[in-house]
C-alpha cells in the first residue's frame, strides 16, 4: 500500500475525509499525539487499525467526536460526573469512559460494555471530524509498544505502507496522550494520567481514585496498562538520586550512552544528551520525540533523570517508567 502524505489544507482534508468515509485508515494530528483514525461505526475499519499497529485485540480504542450531540449515538448514559468533566475540559486532552451504545462495535470497545470518548481541540482534528460527519476511532498512531508519535514523520516511520494516509498537522502541543477517566462507578477512576492533571480532575470531581498502576495477577480497568509501552530500542534506566554522580560512575561501561535530563551537568564524551526542557510542559512535549531520537542515534543504553509526580509530571513519569519497564537505579 502506498501511504499518502497529506497537508492541512482544505483539499487534503477533503481527501482524508473521503478515505475515512470509504472505510480507510488516516493518521490525524491531535493536540496530544497523532491518532490512527477510522470510522468508529465500521468494525472492519477498526480491525484494520489493530492490524496496522500490531495491537492486542483486547485493548480498546478511543472514539473522537467534534460535537456533544454525537454522544447520543455512542453512549447510553452521560451522568453528572461526565457532564462536569465535559464542561471543564472539552474540547481537550481528556478521555471519558462511559457505558457504550450498541452502535459501537465490540471490535472498538474490545468486548467491554464501555467506550472511551474524547473531543479533541486540535483545529485539524476538528475539521476532519466535522467534515466526515463520523465519530473516529483512533489509538495513538505508533506501532504497538513504541513511543507515541508527536510528528507526521514519526507516524510515517512506523506506518508507511500500512495505512492509507497521514495528515501532517505539525507538532502536537501537549506531546503525551490524553488523561483517561472512567465515570461509570460512583467514584471516578483515573485510568491513565495525561494532559489534564490529577489535581485539575479533583477540583472538578472531588474524589478521584488513582487506578493506573497495574500489578501482576490483577485484571486492569484499562486494558492498555498491562502492555509494554513507549519503549525505544535501548533499555531505559530511570536514575533516582544524584544523576551526575551516577552518570560519571556508569557511562564508561558502555560505548554510546543516551542521557535524558532536565538539569544541567557535564556529561562524559560518549554520551548523547537530550534535555527535556525547562518546565513540565516542555518535558511532556519532548519525551516521546527524544525516546525516538535515541533509536535514530543507536545508543546502547539510556539513563533518564527521575522527575516528581506533580501536575503533568505525573503523566511524564508514568510514560518514562513504562518506557523503562520500571527499571530504576540509585
Ligand atoms: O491522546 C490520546 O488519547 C490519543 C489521541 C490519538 O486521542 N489516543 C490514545 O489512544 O492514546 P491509545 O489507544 O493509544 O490509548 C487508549 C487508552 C488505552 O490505554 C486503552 O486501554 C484505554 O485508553 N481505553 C480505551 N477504551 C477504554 C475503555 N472502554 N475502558 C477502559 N480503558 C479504555
Ligand atoms: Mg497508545
Amino acid at each position: 500500500m502506498n501511504t499518502l502524505l497529506l497537508n492541512d489544507n482544505d483539499e487534503d482534508i477533503s481527501i482524508a475525509c473521503k478515505i475515512l468515509n470509504d472505510g480507510g485508515l488516516v493518521a490525524i494530528p491531535t493536540e496530544t499525539v497523532y491518532g490512527l483514525g477510522a470510522n468508529a461505526f465500521d468494525k472492519n475499519a477498526s480491525k484494520n487499525i489493530f492490524a496496522a499497529k500490531g495491537r492486542p485485540a483486547d485493548n480498546p480504542l478511543i472514539v473522537h467526536i467534534a460535537h456533544l450531540s454525537q454522544l447520543d449515538e455512542i453512549v447510553v448514559d452521560v451522568n453528572e460526573n461526565a457532564k462536569k468533566l465535559m464542561k471543564a475540559f472539552w474540547p481537550g486532552p481528556l478521555t471519558i469512559v462511559m457505558k457504550k451504545s450498541d452502535n459501537i462495535p465490540m471490535e472498538v470497545s474490545a468486548g467491554l460494555d464501555t467506550v472511551a470518548v474524547r473531543m479533541p481541540s486540535h483545529s485539524v482534528a476538528r475539521k476532519i471530524l466535522d467534515r466526515c460527519k463520523l465519530p473516529i476511532a483512533a489509538p495513538s498512531a505508533n506501532t504497538s509498544g513504541k513511543p507515541s508519535p508527536t510528528t507526521a514523520k514519526h507516524v510515517m516511520d512506523d506506518m508507511n505502507g500500512k495505512i492509507d494516509a497521514v495528515l501532517d498537522g505539525g507538532n502536537c502541543v501537549v506531546g503525551l496522550e490524553s488523561t483517561v477517566v472512567d465515570v461509570t462507578d460512583e467514584v471516578p477512576r483515573l485510568l491513565r494520567p495525561g494532559g489534564v492533571t490529577y489535581e485539575q480532575l479533583c477540583e472538578v470531581l472531588g474524589d478521584v481514585i488513582k487506578n493506573y498502576e497495574f500489578k501482576d495477577g490483577e485484571i486492569p480497568r484499562s486494558p492498555g496498562v498491562k502492555y509494554k509501552h513507549y519503549a525505544p530500542k535501548a533499555q531505559v534506566i530511570v536514575v533516582k538520586g544524584d544523576f551526575g554522580k551516577y552518570i560519571n560512575d556508569n557511562a564508561n561501561k558502555y560505548n554510546k550512552v543516551g542521557i535524558l535530563c532536565h538539569s544541567d551537568f557535564n556529561a562524559p564524551k560518549n554520551c548523547i544528551v537530550k534535555s527535556m526542557g525547562r518546565n513540565p510542559k516542555e518535558y511532556a512535549n519532548t519525551l516521546f520525540a527524544h525516546l525516538r531520537g535515541f533509536d535514530d542515534e543507536g545508543v546502547d543504553i539510556i539513563f533518564a533523570e527521575d522527575i516528581d509526580d506533580k501536575g503533568i509530571n505525573l503523566a511524564v513519569s508514568n510514560r518514562l517508567y513504562k518506557a523503562a519497564g520500571y527499571k530504576f537505579a540509585k
